[in-house]
């Protein structure tokens, strides 16, 4: 089965994004097995529909966060945040409505975009946040 592991690169340093992080993983990981075991189904969608819950949540807590800091590449980051948030509600839209979506991609396309988006993006954010605790 696919797993999205959590690895150490995918550590930011600030715990608050980090938990979020390992939850997230978690719901993926929900997802994934889901797809697998379950196929077109009402736990799919279920899981699927979590996962859209939960990224939503957590992507409002790191935009707080970058308001809270007044964070300069805020714009780019939040950006990046509604196209995956796009992409997963019309995932979820298109398996409500009864559609068949291929497996390994939709893994495929999840996994890479977490672990692009923690390394490149939300590592950027914890640094500036970690500055701003300091500047207190
Ligand atoms: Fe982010």
């Amino acid at each position: 089965m696919a797993e999205f592991f959590w690895t150490d690169d995918l550590c930011t340093g600030s715990p608050l994004i980090d938990e979020d992080h390992r939850r997230l993983i978690a719901y993926v990981n929900a997802l994934f097995e889901a797809m697998e075991t379950a196929g077109p189904s009402d736990a799919m969608r279920e899981a699927m529909s979590d996962l859209v819950q939960y990224t939503r949540e957590h992507f409002g807590r790191e935009e707080a966060e970058m308001e809270r800091v007044r964070y300069v590449a805020s714009l780019a980051h939040k950006s990046e945040h509604t196209n995956l948030m796009r992409q997963i509600v019309a995932l979820k839209e298109m398996l409500e409505s009864g559609g068949k979506i291929n497996v390994p991609a939709v893994e495929a396309f999840l996994s890479e975009w977490l672990r692009e988006h923690i390394v490149r993006s939300d590592s950027k954010l914890a640094a500036a946040l970690e500055r701003g605790a300091r500047a207190v």
